[in-house]
């Protein structure tokens, strides 16, 4: 039986979200709420496991009497404020987040990207064919994982899920000013001879396929990567004692990436090299690295 931490009781905050009184436990944000209202924000750089960034704005809400517009990940819920979401300043400045970031970024494999931007109607090339992009070739140079920066949004959510935030290994950080800010190891070296222990938690909390699996990279070059045809399945790593929880990834009969669960209140879908990147024993394989 898995024990389940309770959280102590918080008391409920009353505020107006969208001209409905709605009631959260304190400390919950505005993002909180209106998912439990089943209102449906757009979120980048908001992570279940991290700390708000407030990188990318795209999740913006209007607040009575507010200057500027919130982020609703991270602003709190407060008793008596009045909240709307769904106006035309707010939708117009998530559009507008899209429009920058679509014509900068290659969003092709960000979850939603594309509903998104037909949602709210972005166009992200009015900007024109000369619109700077970072215009790169994906960084391969180990045999687990691919960086491929066309694709970064620069949400900061791997340098905090391997620096202070998780991992602690500090590996990678943010480099550069302006348009030439990027995420880097220290002095650009490759990710061999940096303090990267592989572990993927940067992978996990990737919001745009900017990191990925060597596997999932090279499949999605060979138009193989088939989500629909992946199944799920949720088991106990087997390498050490702790006994994290693992999510394998399979298309047809091969494992082909390996996640793990962001509510399991011990390891907030965080792995070890073993756990993440040890399913490439299995079947007898030639691993990488072995
Ligand atoms: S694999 Fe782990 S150590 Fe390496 S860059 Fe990612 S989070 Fe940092
Ligand atoms: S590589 Fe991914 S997680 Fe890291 S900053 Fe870029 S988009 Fe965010
Ligand atoms: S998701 Fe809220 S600022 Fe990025």
């Amino acid at each position: 039986m898995t024990a389940v931490p309770l959280d102590p009781p918080r008391r409920l905050v009353e505020f107006e979200l969208d001209g409905e009184p709605t009631r959260v436990p304190d400390g919950s944000t505005i993002l909180d709420a209106c998912r439990s209202a089943g209102k449906d924000i757009p979120t980048l750089c908001q992570g279940e496991t991290l700390e708000p960034k407030n990188a990318c704005r795209v999740c913006v809400v209007e607040v009575e009497g507010a200057r500027t517009l919130a982020p609703a990940c991270s602003r709190k819920a407060e008793p008596g404020m009045t909240v709307r979401t769904d106006t035309e300043r707010a939708r117009h400045s998530r559009k507008l987040v899209l429009e920058l970031l679509a014509s900068a970024t290659d969003l092709s494999t960000t979850p939603r990207a594309s509903e998104w931007i037909k949602e709210y109607g972005a166009k992200p090339d009015r900007f024109g064919a000369e619109a700077a992009t970072m215009n790169e070739p994906p960084k391969i140079d180990n045999d687990l994982y691919v960086r491929d920066y066309d694709k970064c949004i620069l949400c900061y959510k791997c340098v905090d899920a391997c620096g202070e935030q998780w991992q602690n290994s500090f590996a990678i950080s943010m480099a550069g000013r302006g348009f030439d800010a990027r995420i880097s190891t220290e002095h650009d070296a490759p990710l061999t001879d940096s303090a990267c222990v592989y572990c993927g938690n940067c992978i996990e909390v990737c919001p745009t396929g900017a990191l990925s699996f060597k596997s999932e990279f090279d499949m999605r070059e060979a138009g193989t990567w088939d989500e629909e045809r992946q199944t799920q399945t949720t088991t106990v790593c087997a390498y050490c004692g702790v006994g994290c929880n693992l999510t394998l990834h399979v298309q047809d009969n091969e494992i082909v990436k390996v996640s793990s669960p962001l509510d399991n209140p011990v390891t907030h879908g965080n792995l070890c090299i073993k756990g993440r990147f040890g399913y490439q024993h299995v079947g007898g394989g030639n691993p990488a690295g072995a």
